[in-house]
């Protein structure tokens, strides 16, 4: 495959082969070895048009292990902001000869559009309410890591599933994988075409809790909402908030995960996101080694090469 741009493109043996392939790395890493020269004269262009903390500098910090040159390009302080369009500023960046584009934007289905337009990889790092699919991959690697496996566990999706892409790729893959999926939230905050989604849904949080083996909390995007959506944010906090009461109801050997960035307070307590069955800081982590192995695999990186390094 040449681009990553949505998790209903990755089969099971695609997706294992990103999850295996990242385990790999590392334990290069372990081994001590800073840097990778698998990619070596190879451009890595981070071409963001939303705002990023997780995503932006995970992806810069994997390109580097991996030896790439990293151009960082934020739609903020560009020609963008003189009325530039996509399509130009893709093309100036394939002039500068990018090898892969990583992009964020705003607007559903860029990164399709850019695919179409550019001879290098392009990797989709969040495209308006539509899909994550690092986000998705990295998450699918973390509950591995903590629980053993994905296939047959049961994971809840919580809150506001209506503005999020995370939610979206986590469906698909967490499915192609073979866990349960149950979307969480209020009525108005899931999406009307759930319908076709391979996973259920309910609106009773309490009710689902105990049977969950991953509880998944998303942020509420306050920012996309436009008012008719959201109760308040107390009403949210009291029906589908993690606390401390409703983290009681979890069985023993259940884990939290949140994509960040968190409300702390809104969907997740502070206690609840720092108690030692959080995983929240692991993700962040992982998200490096498994865009090191999108990367990889995406432009070509020799098998062997994972072996050496300097
Ligand atoms: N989870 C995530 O995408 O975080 P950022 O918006 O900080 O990249």
């Amino acid at each position: 495959k040449r681009h990553l741009l949505s998790a209903g493109d990755l089969s099971r043996e695609d997706a294992l082969l990103i999850l295996d392939t990242a385990e790999e790395l590392s334990k290069v890493s372990q081994r001590s070895i800073k840097k990778l020269p698998t990619l070596r004269g190879r451009t890595v262009v981070n071409l963001f048009f939303e705002d990023s903390t997780r995503t932006r500098i995970s992806f810069e910090a994997a390109a580097k292990r991996l030896s790439a040159d990293v151009i960082n390009f934020s739609a903020r302080g560009s020609s963008v902001s003189k009325g530039e369009s996509l399509k130009d500023t893709a093309l100036t960046l394939e002039a500068m000869g990018a090898d892969a584009v990583v992009i964020r934007h705003g607007a559903s289905g860029a990164p399709h559009r850019l695919a179409g337009w550019i001879r290098g990889s392009v990797i989709n790092a969040g495209d308006g309410t539509h899909e994550h699919p690092t986000q998705a991959l990295l998450d699918a690697f973390s509950i591995r890591r903590a629980m053993g496996r994905v296939e047959g566990l049961k994971v809840a999706i919580v809150g506001d599933v209506l503005h999020s892409r995370v939610a979206r790729s986590n469906v698909q893959l967490l499915h192609t994988l073979g866990a349960e999926v149950t979307l969480v939230g209020p009525p108005t905050l899931i999406p009307v075409a759930v319908d076709t989604w391979p996973c259920q849904v309910s609106y009773d949080f309490d009710a689902v809790l105990p049977k969950t083996d991953v509880v998944m909390m998303l942020r509420v995007q306050q920012e996309r909402m436009n008012g008719a959506y959201f109760p308040s944010a107390r009403e949210y906090s009291r029906r589908y908030g993690l606390d401390r009461d409703r983290f009681a109801k979890l069985h023993d050997d259940a884990i939290v995960m949140h994509p960040g960035p968190l409300n702390r307070g809104m969907e997740i307590s502070a206690e609840v996101a720092d108690s030692p069955r959080s995983i929240i800081v692991e993700q962040v982590g992982n998200g490096v080694l498994v865009r090191m192995a999108v990367l990889y695999l995406l432009l070509g990186g020799s098998e062997s090469a994972i072996g050496g390094g300097e």
